[in-house]
């Protein structure tokens, strides 16, 4: 079958032929759609996500329909399916164990024609969505989800702040936090991204590019009980300074690098809630799922590429110039 397949650290994938996977008892083959692009497949063309052993097919995310299964999960033949990327996840719903991967690396991720994988990772594709919005939804989905509910405790009413609302986590946590009641803010570099915001429902929208953005979230939005960021870098104790005392601010990555010094005063004066948050568990994969039906959500899809041009996709997030999700057509 044909893959997208990084070779060496600080190259971008190729198109190449490799060996299809074989069945272990417990596994289905899903014959791939689509599959969608997250900033660790990138990050790991810059030798910056830990571990990578070359060469390696990423992809976290996919849609796609069940073409063979092992003797117990018949039921799953024909059928339109997404895939959880959170594998052995574990008992615990407060961490995941330490044997805990995410599709993509070790094992053999979606951007390729086909993937083999245990049926526990199957979850029925939700029928309102196209096959490229489905690919889109489950690690950003995911992530938002964790951050928003088991993390945040989100109540409906509360003020929200999402970072970086070009990505493709922030644009998930916009729609969920709006779904769940609550009134949101946002930031981003570009302000067209902040336009396209607002017309998926965000209150307010700052530049963060603006030193002075933190100073004007009190009197344009009030100051915030929830910040969702995935951005951390020298900005971040402007997030500080937008939230509430008692506010809550979860953390899930770190695009824009390393943090600043942190004013630890403000932190432990005003009572803040400093969370991280990684992927979830598969009650957090079933119950995103549920929202995103019950709401009936869509996925906000930036572009859809061939999946044998899939390093052109790989550029375009690399340069941040996409709103939403970046999807392959498999
Ligand atoms: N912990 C986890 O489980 C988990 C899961 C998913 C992702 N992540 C991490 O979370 C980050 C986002 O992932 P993604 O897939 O959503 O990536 P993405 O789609 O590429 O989004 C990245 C976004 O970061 C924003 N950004 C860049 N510089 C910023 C700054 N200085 N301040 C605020 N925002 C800034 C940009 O927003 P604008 O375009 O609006 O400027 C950009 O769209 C990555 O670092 C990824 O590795 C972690």
């Amino acid at each position: 079958m044909n893959c997208l397949v990084l070779e060496s650290e600080g190259s971008l994938p190729v198109w190449r032929e490799m060996p299809s996977p074989e069945l272990e008892p417990g596994d289905v083959r899903v014959q791939m759609t689509a599959a969608a692009l997250n900033h660790r497949d990138v990050w790991m063309t810059k030798g910056l996500y830990p571990g990578v052993v070359y060469p390696v097919v990423p992809g976290s995310d996919g849609s796609g329909v069940v073409v063979e299964t092992s003797s117990d999960h018949g039921a799953w033949l024909g059928r339109s399916v997404i895939i959880n990327p959170s594998f052995d996840w574990g008992g615990s719903e407060t961490v995941q164990a330490p044997g805990f991967t995410i599709l993509g690396m070790p094992r053999q991720g979606t951007f390729a024609g086909e993937i083999v994988i245990p049926a526990a990772q199957l979850a029925p594709s939700p029928e309102h969505l196209t096959p490229f919005e489905a690919a889109a939804l489950p690690l950003a989905g995911l992530t938002a989800w964790r951050a928003l509910f088991s993390r945040a405790r989100v109540q409906p009413g509360e003020r929200v702040l999402v970072t970086g609302i070009g990505g493709g986590v922030a644009l998930f946590a916009l729609q969920f936090a709006l779904a769940a009641g609550a009134r949101v803010a946002v930031t981003s570099g570009s302000p067209e991204k902040l336009e396209r915001a607002a017309k998926l429902g965000a209150e307010c929208g700052f530049l963060y590019t603006d030193p002075d953005w933190p100073n004007q979230v009190p009197e344009r939005f009030g100051r915030v009980q929830v910040v969702i960021d995935g951005s951390a870098g020298p900005g971040f104790s402007g997030l500080i300074d937008v939230c509430e005392p008692g506010g809550r601010i979860v953390n899930y990555g770190g695009t824009a690098g390393p943090l600043e010094a942190i004013p630890m005063r403000k932190i432990f004066w005003n009572q803040l809630n400093l969370l991280g948050t990684t992927m979830g568990s598969p009650s957090d994969f079933a119950a995103m799922t549920a929202l995103v039906n019950r709401h009936r959500i869509r996925p906000v899809i930036d572009e859809v590429f061939a999946l044998r041009d899939g390093a052109d996709g790989f550029r375009k997030m690399d340069a941040g110039r996409q709103f939403g999700k970046i999807v392959f057509s498999a």
